[in-house]
């Protein structure tokens, strides 16, 4: 199978320099891209994700290294970060590590609606078991203040106003069941505009149903809140994001805290590796409260 490539990750490493004594929480283990690295240099890692699907991967792929001895997973949503750290770890943490976003199954296949192209589903959801709002009630039951609202204030698309109608009068005709259908509406509202693009026309419209079917923004508030209670003093703590949302909260949480950090970005080389980091920034501080 082929796994996702893990971001930045010479930078993450630099900055945790993971040590046999350490212990280390990776709560976005996706594929375990990261996690192996600290495993390799002999930390312990305790892992965490949402989508128990790509919990299973990380597993298998860890055995299949034989570095399983001191990984631990854990199944859980990690804006209950606290809940689980007092369970399983309890004991301060030498650093934390979240990479947000998506890995490349859960945006390309998998049949689960985050792909433009995907015809069977508009789900979205990281854990159906656990969630029930899906892409597709939102589209198609959510009012036109509603979409507006999420499609301009979480990924700030320029055309919320004429998109929210579009998907509206589509609606009326035929429920959007799956997510080729709505990037069709987004793509056929671009045609007949003569609006030409970059990315996908529809890449906001799903990046803001994305963030409003698993609570992106919350769950970002919350982890960042907790990252300082389960951290040693002096603990480490990296946060990976992929869009200005998620950079904002980021940022906005370091300067409250008044938290020295550093900021690193992709290097050219990474980018022209691996297309999908030209996005990403990392942000790295520690505990100093
Ligand atoms: C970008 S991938 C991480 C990739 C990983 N660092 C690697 O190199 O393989 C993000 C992962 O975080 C998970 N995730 C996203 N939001 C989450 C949340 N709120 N709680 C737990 N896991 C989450 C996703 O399911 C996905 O597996």
């Amino acid at each position: 199978m082929t796994y996702h490539q893990p971001v930045l990750l010479s930078e993450v490493l630099e900055f945790f320099d993971p040590k046999p004594n350490q212990v280390f929480l990776d709560a976005t283990l996706g594929h375990a891209g990261h996690s192996i690295e600290f495993l390799k240099n002999g930390a312990t890692v305790y892992g965490l994700d949402a989508d128990p699907s790509n919990q299973k991967i990380a597993i298998d792929r860890i055995n299949s290294l034989n570095l399983e001895k001191k990984f631990t997973p854990l199944t859980g949503n990690f804006s209950r970060i606290f809940d689980i750290w007092n369970k399983k770890i309890s004991q301060p943490i030498d650093g934390l590590l979240v990479d947000l976003g998506l890995s490349i199954n859960q945006q390309s296949g998998d049949n689960r609606g985050f792909s433009f192209s995907d015809d069977s589903s508009l789900d979205m959801r990281l854990n159906p078991k656990t969630q029930s709002l899906t892409a597709e009630e939102i589209i198609n039951t959510w009012d036109k203040n509603q979409l507006y609202e999420i499609f301009s204030k979480y990924a700030q698309e320029k055309l919320a106003k004429p998109l929210v109608f579009e998907i509206i009068k589509a609606r009326q005709q035929k429920s959007i069941k799956n997510a080729q259908y709505l990037s069709q509406i987004v793509e056929n509202y671009y045609q007949k505009k003569h609006y030409s693009f970059r990315h996908h026309p529809a890449t906001k419209i799903f990046l803001a149903l994305r963030i409003t079917v698993n609570h992106e923004f919350d769950n970002l508030k919350k982890i960042l809140d907790s990252s300082l209670k389960i951290t040693k003093k002096t603990g480490k703590i990296a946060i990976i994001s992929f869009h200005s949302g998620e950079d904002r909260i980021v940022k906005q949480f370091i300067s409250k805290h008044r938290l020295k950090s550093k900021k690193i970005l992709p290097t050219h080389q990474e980018v022209l590796r691996n297309p999908p980091s030209r996005s990403a920034v990392l942000r790295v501080f520690e505990n100093t409260l």
